[in-house]
């Protein structure tokens, strides 16, 4: 098995990565937010159901095809003969390159708060849109995230992706559940816990539903051919639908521990939990300025760190996925490959960094190009880059995915691929499960999903 490609060394390696592909900034910065956006508990209902009735089997999927091909997303499709599919990986590679360009914008906030925080600047939340307006600053905040990314990803598979993904998902994990056990203890706590926990399902509605899947299918990092890429540096040993399962309860936990530990601090502070993007911006300084100047400062590095942590092992992943190609496919090393793919990438994300308020053009794209919804707070660019990369190519990606693990190559071959390393899998009521979301249920509602967003982004039709 010792290819110049890279292998991961254990299987915690494999999940660790993978987890920490999948727990981001999706998890910590946009789930709150969206809970609090989608009515509170109902949103957290529909998507746990996405989760576990629809991703996790897309998932087993993905990585089925990256470890049977032990190639890139694109290459995958070319050794299985199947050439014309490639498209789904040149798709993916494209998402890849366009979220990872804002992405780092809003992993640069997160960082720069490490620094505000350990300078006890708790004023920094009452600041946050000046903050992000001031280009130059995040722009090299931004500039050093990229750099600690492509600094990973140029060292490998062992030797970087699964050494970081060994430190930084542990450490996060502790943090947060330390921290939420925190927040269980203040005044006010029940009323967020109430709020995040307890179901209205009146709240359910087409936008709830909508937000919901798009929401568990970014925070899973499907769509796009990571996993299979990351599969395809895995041992034909391991057990593939367990660790799918584990990344996939790993990432919904870690997301579950994100809402416990910010709305009970959202509450306490009598803040509105519908606070869009700015969520975790604006009210968590607040929070940690009310526990002294001491303990504020401790408590608020560490959150901003783990959230910085978090972002690190999606951002190497996200970057993977292009150099994986460029590496197998184009013979180019791996530096060279993993610094030039690094440079294109952040200057794509110059527009998305310069559209947070330096310049009105790009802070109003979308109202200038004549898509802006009523009553829409943010038509920034980043923000229409997201419904291209996130809303549009994911889903579409996972939709092809699906079709083509179940009907093109075949659901045999998938079950033979995922029997390696589990042999009860074959005749198993998971294998089953797993047929019928991928041929019917996966392909039926990501490709509703995907012309919802067509129509409803794209042309202003308003179907939800
Ligand atoms: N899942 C990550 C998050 O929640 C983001 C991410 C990393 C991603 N790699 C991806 C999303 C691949 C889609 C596809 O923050």
């Amino acid at each position: 098995m010792a290819t110049s490609r890279g292998h991961f060394s254990s299987r915690l390696g494999f999940i660790l990565a993978a987890a920490g592909s999948a727990v981001g900034l999706g998890n910590i910065w946009k789930f709150p937010f969206e809970v609090g956006d989608g009515g509170g508990a109902a949103f957290v209902v529909m998507y746990l159901v996405f989760c576990f009735l629809l991703c996790f089997p897309v998932m087993t999927a993905e990585i089925a095809i990256g470890r049977r091909t032990q190639r890139n997303a694109v290459g995958a499709f070319k050794v299985l003969n199947k050439p014309r599919w490639a498209f789904i990986g040149f798709m993916g590679i494209a998402a890849g390159l366009l979220i990872l360009s804002f992405y780092n914008v809003v992993a640069g906030w997160a960082f720069g708060y490490v620094i505000e925080m350990l300078m006890g600047n708790f004023e920094i939340g009452t600041q946050f849109g000046d903050y992000i307006k001031d280009w130059l600053k995040i722009g090299l905040y931004g500039l050093v995230f990229m750099g600690v990314t492509a600094f990973i990803v140029s060292h490998g598979i062992q030797a970087g992706i699964e050494r970081a993904a060994k430190i930084l998902m542990p450490s996060l994990i502790m943090l947060m559940v330390a921290l939420s056990a925190y927040a269980m203890t203040l005044d006010g706590a029940m009323a967020g816990i109430e709020f995040y926990l307890v179901p209205d399902f009146s709240k359910i509605n087409g936008q709830v539903v909508y937000s919901a899947l798009g929401q568990a299918f970014f925070s899973l990092s499907l769509g796009m051919g990571a996993l299979i890429t990351y599969g395809s540096y895995l041992n034909k040993d391991q057990n593939i639908v367990q660790a799918a399962a584990f990344i996939t309860l790993m990432d919904v936990g870690i997301a579950f521990l994100a809402g416990l530990m910010l709305f009970p601090f959202v509450f306490s502070q009598g803040l509105e939990p519908t606070g869009g993007a700015g969520l975790i911006f604006v009210t968590l300084p607040g929070v940690f300025s009310d526990l002294g100047p001491n303990i504020g400062v401790i408590v608020g590095t560490l959150f901003f760190t783990l959230l910085t942590f978090a972002a690190l092992t999606s951002t190497v992943s996200l970057l993977e996925v292009p150099v994986a190609y460029v590496v197998d496919e184009h013979k180019v090393p791996r530096k060279r490959a993993v610094w030039l793919t690094a440079t294109f990438i952040f200057l794509i994300g110059v527009p998305s960094l310069l559209s947070n308020g330096a310049s009105s053009i790009l802070t109003n794209f979308i109202d200038i190009i004549g898509l802006a919804r009523e009553g829409a707070t943010d038509n920034s660019f980043m923000t229409f880059v997201g419904w291209i990369a996130n809303d549009t190519f994911l889903p579409f990606g996972g939709m092809m995915i699906s079709i083509f693990a179940a009907h093109i190559w075949k659901k045999e071959n998938l079950s033979a691929e995922l029997s390696l390393g589990n042999e009860n899998y074959a005749g198993s009521f998971v294998e089953t499960f797993i047929n019928f979301s991928i041929s019917y249920l996966a392909p039926f509602v990501l490709s509703m999903i995907f012309v919802l967003t067509v129509l409803s982004k794209f042309f202003a039709i308003d179907l939800l």
